[in-house]
């Protein structure tokens, strides 16, 4: 039998610095980033550019992105079997924005929910950074010629441009681009807001109890889980119109492998206040591991930086082949 040499697909990530992730970042993508390295060429990327669309602060944004950085490699990204790098150390992102920024029509931009949503909440900078951000995320994930592009729901819109704009471009300059598909992980789940389970979790939460950081200690999670909003029922059932006990138990089964069945029994004869408890202190457990690896990283900044250089160099060494590619399509008189 010959050996398998076929190419492996190319995985192609980015997540925003914008803070310590979350337990619903973390359940719902970085947690399933890590098992893909094996059978997957994975480029996992801290997408700085993409955060400056809203106004920050440059001390505490350089620390965030550094955290960010070193918080992907504590989740388990290997920063040698992945390319691991910061998006503005690698100029290909902001070269190929541009071109593909003229291959993207205005309309486009003002259809994505997203932009709408966000020039709502933040009317006074609506900057047009925001209103291109799609592009940027197209040529984040085409200047890889990425196959695959694990998302969650709110970026499915975003996607779905990117591959209308390599399309297009493939039509109009000959096969240039490979068109990206959404990965859905079979394993992923939404993981939703403590405090009103209709909602996402998210980070801008404006009630801290909502919110599971990755980085809390174990007696602040316990006691956003001990407050979690549940029903007025008393039963660990999964079902309809159970929103909270739900969420809880995807959470409890996320990070202890037991199925809905296995759990039910387990707490048949318990009460919410039990559960709470006992996926609090899972909870806490399971990301133990982490917070000690974080604070080690973040004490061996040397380390961190060799880490991201290398992940930057070897992003740019895949990006700027097609970078170079794209420049000679569209027409750019060539120097080298
Ligand atoms: N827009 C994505 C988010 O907010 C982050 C992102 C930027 C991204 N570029 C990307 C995700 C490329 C996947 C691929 O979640």
């Amino acid at each position: 039998m010959p050996e398998n040499t076929e190419k492996k697909k190319v995985i192609f990530s980015g997540i925003q610095p914008t803070g310590v992730f979350t337990l619903g970042n973390y359940i719902g993508a970085i947690r399933n980033w890590g098992p893909l390295q094996d059978e997957y060429d994975c480029i996992y990327s801290i997408v700085d550019m993409h955060a400056l669309t809203v106004k920050r602060d440059p001390v505490k944004f350089r620390q965030q992105t550094l955290e960010a950085y070193a918080l992907i490699l504590a989740c388990g990204i290997d920063p040698v079997k992945s390319i691991a790098f910061i998006q503005s150390h690698n100029p290909s992102h902001a070269q190929l924005n541009w071109i593909l920024a003229c291959a993207t029509q205005f309309g486009e931009l003002s259809r994505m929910t997203q932009f709408k949503d966000k020039s709502k909440k933040h009317p006074d900078d609506v900057n047009a950074g925001l209103f291109t951000y799609p592009v940027l995320m197209a040529a984040d994930i085409l200047t890889y010629n990425a196959d695959l592009v694990p998302i969650g729901a709110d970026q499915k819109q975003h996607l779905e441009l990117a591959r209308n704009i390599a399309v297009r471009f493939n039509q109009r300059f000959g096969d240039t681009f490979v068109i990206p598909e959404p990965y859905i992980p079979s394993f992923g789940a939404s993981v939703k807001s403590l405090q009103d389970p209709t909602k996402k979790m998210s980070k801008s939460d404006e009630n801290p109890n909502a919110c599971i950081y990755i980085l809390d200690d174990k007696d602040t999670i316990i006691r956003k889980f001990k407050r979690a909003v549940t029903d007025s029922d008393a039963e660990v059932r999964y079902a309809d119109g159970k929103d909270g006990i739900n969420n809880l138990m995807t959470i409890y089964s996320c990070v202890t492998g037991k199925d809905m069945h296995e759990i039910e029994s387990d707490f048949s004869c318990k009460g919410y206040g039990d559960f709470k408890l006992a996926v609090g202190e899972a909870v806490a457990d399971h990301l133990e591991p982490v917070r000690t690896r974080f604070a080690e990283l973040m004490n061996d900044k040397a380390y961190l930086k060799e880490c991201y250089t290398d992940g930057a160099q070897r992003a740019f060494k895949l990006s700027n082949k097609i970078v170079t590619k794209v420049y000679r399509k569209v027409g750019f008189v060539d120097y080298r």
